[in-house]
């Protein structure tokens, strides 16, 4: 079953680990922190600013990945959507998309927010595919966007509006009930913050 849960101190470790595999790198604009120094400071970070939220992944009470929510603070009601599954094993099987659905709850339900956005490498199918299953829209393309690996990147900017998702969830969770990726009722109370 997959669950989202608030960060703990143990985390602090785990998504330094995460953080500096080449299959979770390769997708991130930003580069890795190159110290333990640089990672805490984004890890507190993290944990402290009212602008985001994040959430810790897990699968049967395994932490499997990372879902962040930035820009929270803005008057628009909108946030930047940012995940990745950190274990290798986690991968490929749906986490991905259960963890999509239970953050977009917490995003339009929880949160409030009329809007959750994203910036996705425009090679990146997996992340593509993952969020047209939920609705996710394209709403623009950058072209050279991105500098990494000693190459510009395309990217993609994609949308889903409040709107969309509680049009699409009953049909979204349905199957990923089906699949036991998650519970029936909805776990809102995962985080107490919002
Ligand atoms: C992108 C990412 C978060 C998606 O998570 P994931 O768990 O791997 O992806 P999904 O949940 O979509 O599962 C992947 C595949 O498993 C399939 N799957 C297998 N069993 C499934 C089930 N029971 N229910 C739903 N999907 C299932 C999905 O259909 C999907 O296949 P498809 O893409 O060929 O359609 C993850 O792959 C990842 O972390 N990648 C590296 C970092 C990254 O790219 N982050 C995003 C940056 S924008």
């Amino acid at each position: 079953m997959i669950e989202l849960r608030d960060l703990q101190d143990e985390d602090r470790a785990r998504l330094f680990r995460w953080r500096l595999q080449p299959e979770v790198d390769r997708w991130m604009s930003d580069p890795p922190p190159s110290t333990t120094v640089e990672h805490d400071r984004w890890f507190d970070d993290l944990r402290l600013d009212a602008n985001q939220a994040a959430w810790i992944i897990t699968c049967d009470a395994e932490p499997a990945g990372l879902l962040t929510l930035s820009g929270l603070e803005g008057r628009h009601r909108r946030a930047a959507w940012g995940w990745y599954i950190g274990e290798a094993w986690a991968r490929g099987r749906g986490v991905g998309r259960a963890a999509q659905a239970l953050g977009l709850d917490l995003a339009f339900l929880r949160m409030n927010l009329e809007k959750v956005w994203a910036e996705v490498l425009a090679d990146n199918a997996v992340a593509l595919r993952a969020q047209a299953a939920a609705g996710f829209l394209r709403e623009g393309y950058m072209r050279s966007h991105i500098f990494k690996d000693g190459v510009f990147r395309d990217v993609v900017v994609l949308a889903i509006l409040a709107e969309s998702w509680m049009n699409r969830r009953a049909d979204v969770r349905a199957g990923l009930v089906r699949s036991r990726l998650i519970a029936d009722q909805p776990g809102l109370a995962v985080h107490q913050g919002y």
